[in-house]
């Protein structure tokens, strides 16, 4: 059976953006894929954040998972730091990638424009993705667009690693869905929705109905109203048709033959988010209520995940020449 792996930072609150790029096809590849999930917290550390808020984010993001139906009886569902093979592949693998290859990475580039103090481990981020991804033989990655450049940097880790060293791991391919893969901020349609949820561009999936209806009756369109699927001339009423079509299983120029005016295809875009939240939000209310049944459930899924990480690790230790770490 095909193996699946993604993962997702712990940071603050999930939106829609994650739900439609990358969260929705989780659950979908869990059915008839081995499926194995992660929260990155370490990926997280590379900015700092206050570890008070870090751990209370990290349940967050493992219950949101749960919420969305990640099933853990089908996945393997864990924190990232519970399995220590994570931090010691990642340094493999930022011996097998190039400075040059990491300064070209666009993430590295917008966050480290955004701030005062770039880490290290944010310039090194990628290899700890391909760590990751590398040590459960992974075949495909579901991820949302703005993700595309690190697996195909993941892919090229990999292929030179297996040239060096001889075949020791898969070769990952990218799942990017056809619609909703880059979902843009409601009020900057230009810029992609991100985790600030305060924002009025951002939904988040938690957040009260009235308040998604508000923000989309609000969102940035033009002064046309012609409803036409076109992101480059028209990005607010292009990310609508986007967001809509992705809910509804459609393709966003079907969808814009719907709608004449701009109003009616607002309304019935926070309509079909807020049913699609609906059971999600019902159901982190109720897993909430039993922080320690996850807790469990994440260390079930980190025993399991270490039995696939330590057999790939210790492959790519004695491909690389380092003696075993006891004799068997
Ligand atoms: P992260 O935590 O930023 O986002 C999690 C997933 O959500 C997708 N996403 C979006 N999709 C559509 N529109 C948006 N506006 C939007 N914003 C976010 C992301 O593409 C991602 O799939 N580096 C990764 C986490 C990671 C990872 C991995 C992913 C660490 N190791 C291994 C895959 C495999 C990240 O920061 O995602």
């Amino acid at each position: 059976m095909a193996r699946v792996f993604s993962g997702i930072q712990p940071s603050g609150g999930m939106h829609l953006g994650n739900l439609l790029g990358a969260l929705r096809n989780w659950v979908a590849y869990q059915q008839d894929h081995e499926a194995v999930y992660c929260v990155v917290d370490l990926h997280a550390l590379t900015t700092a954040p206050d570890p008070a808020e870090l751990r209370d984010n990290t349940m967050a993001a493992a219950t949101m998972l749960l919420s969305v139906g990640i099933d853990p009886e089908r996945s393997t569902l864990f924190v990232q730091s519970a399995v220590a093979e994570h931090a010691e592949l990642a340094w493999m693998m930022e011996c097998t990638v190039g400075f040059g290859e990491l300064r070209r990475m666009t993430q590295f580039k917008d966050k480290s424009d955004r701030s005062d103090f770039v880490s290290a481990g944010l310039f090194t981020y990628p290899a700890l993705q391909a760590a990751d991804i590398l040590l459960y033989d992974t075949d495909l990655v579901p991820v949302g667009d703005d993700q595309r450049q690190h697996i195909e940097l993941c892919r090229d880790i990999a292929e030179r690693f297996n040239r060096r060293y001889g075949d020791t791991f898969a070769v990952p391919a990218p799942v990017i869905p056809k619609a909703g893969a880059r979902v843009m901020d409601l009020q900057r349609p230009t810029d992609k929705m991100s985790k600030s949820l305060e924002s009025a561009g951002t939904i988040g999936v938690l957040e009260e109905p009235d308040s998604v209806t508000r923000k989309f009756k609000r969102a940035v369109t033009d002064s046309d109203n012609d409803a036409r699927y076109d992101p480059d001339t028209k990005p607010g009423v292009s990310n609508l048709l986007g967001i809509l079509a992705s809910v509804t299983g459609r393709t966003p120029q079907a969808v814009a033959d719907d709608y004449t005016q701009y109003g009616p295809l607002k309304a019935d875009t926070a309509d079909a988010v807020n049913e699609l939240l609906d059971p999600i939000r019902r159901r982190y209310q109720e897993l909430s209520s039993d922080p320690a049944e996850i807790s469990r459930l994440l260390q079930a899924g980190a025993d399991k995940a270490r039995t696939v990480a330590t057999t790939t690790l210790e492959r790519a230790r004695t491909n690389a020449g380092l003696i075993p770490r006891s004799p068997t």
